[in-house]
């Protein structure tokens, strides 16, 4: 795999890998020593056109937990405020070299452009409406681990699916890996074309109790540049999940950030049903998982491995993951990336 640009292009045996791979970082994450070697001497560049704290932060860790460089920018107080274009602004941090990119914009398609200006491996970390898939990868890991396996599963998807790219990512990942999804929310919201994704489409919560998983989407006041629901209250009339809404035996998502009160009640939100916190702790194994498989494909071995012999280099072992600093001093030093 050299980029990471959507669901759309992976593949059930791709999405398992990268879980599988995240599910042996999650045995790193408990270590006293969290960071192994595996990417040291490479450099992820996360380069922000729009806001995260989720995603941005989270990318950040994986990378550091690998042992990587890792350069942040932000589009705000850089020279984009200038007029610098998307394009002339990854040329120019093309010139430091990094491995891998990992972007977020609003433009849809942005990712897969940048994949045809530079050398460096692309991650999609959002593009407008189109895909956010490392959301998809870490809501298919944490849903895993929560029920076991997703097949035969049903996942209702409630909210604002017009604007929203995890809707997109997760119902290809959720699909790709058995789950039976219904896309539910107002017909303003609601693209016409959607079904031929092969998810089914409700335009009332009647049938909400039937579901195993409940995921809700938040309102994207930010892409809406009309009104879209009469009011908000309406809205929450109609669709927020909430305690009379939700049964206890069902499971509650949300990507974040949540708007309470919108579509989520604040008691939902904090209820044990929620596993919201879950999915967010996931997003660090996952992007290690994702940044190991596009940057590490040739490397094995999870266990502490023996201490490398004098020489040899970091992509030659088995022992990546590894304690950062179990290595001979100096060993892999000076590498080529
Ligand atoms: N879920 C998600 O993408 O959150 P952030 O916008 O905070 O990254």
């Amino acid at each position: 795999m050299k980029h990471l640009l959507s669901i759309e292009e992976l593949d059930r045996a791709a999405i398992e890998r990268i879980v599988s791979q995240a599910e042996r970082f999650s045995e790193v994450s408990d270590r006293e020593i969290k960071t192994v070697p595996a990417l040291r001497n490479r450099m992820v560049l996360n380069l922000f056109y729009e806001a995260s704290t989720r995603t941005r932060g989270s990318f950040e860790l994986a990378a550091k937990r690998l042992s990587a460089d890792v350069v942040n920018f932000t589009a705000s107080g850089s020279s984009v405020e200038k007029g610098e274009s998307l394009k002339d602004t990854v040329l120019t941090l093309s010139a430091h070299k990094p491995d891998a990119i990992v972007l977020r914009t609003p433009w849809a398609g942005a990712a897969a452009l940048v994949s045809q200006w530079c050398a460096a491996a692309i991650v999609n970390a959002g593009d407008g409406k189109h895909e956010h898939p490392t959301q998809a990868l870490l809501d298919v890991y944490t849903l895993r681990r929560r029920l076991g396996a997703i097949d035969g599963a049903s996942i209702w998807i409630v909210g604002d699916v017009a604007h929203s790219r995890v809707a997109r990512s997760d119902v290809l990942a959720f699909q790709k890996m058995g789950a039976r999804v219904t896309l539910a929310g107002p017909p303003t919201l609601i693209p016409r074309e959607i079904e031929a994704l092969g998810c089914e489409v409700r335009y009332t919560l009647d049938e909400l109790p039937s579901a195993d998983v409940v995921y809700a989407l938040r309102m994207q006041n930010e892409r809406m540049e009309e009104t879209w629901v009469p009011s908000v209250r309406e809205y929450a009339a109609w669709y927020q999940i909430n305690a009379q809404r939700l049964r206890p035996e069902q499971i509650l998502m949300h990507p974040g950030p949540v708007n309470r009160g919108v579509e989520l009640s604040g008691e939902v939100a904090d209820s044990p049903q929620a596993i919201i916190t879950a999915q967010v702790e996931a997003g660090v194994v996952v992007r290690m998982a994702v940044l190991y498989e596009l940057l590490a494909p040739n490397r094995t071995g999870l266990e502490p491995g023996p201490v490398p012999a004098e020489g040899r280099t970091p992509e030659s072992g088995t022992d990546d993951l590894a304690p950062a600093g179990a290595r001979g001093a100096g060993v892999g030093e000076g590498q080529p990336a």
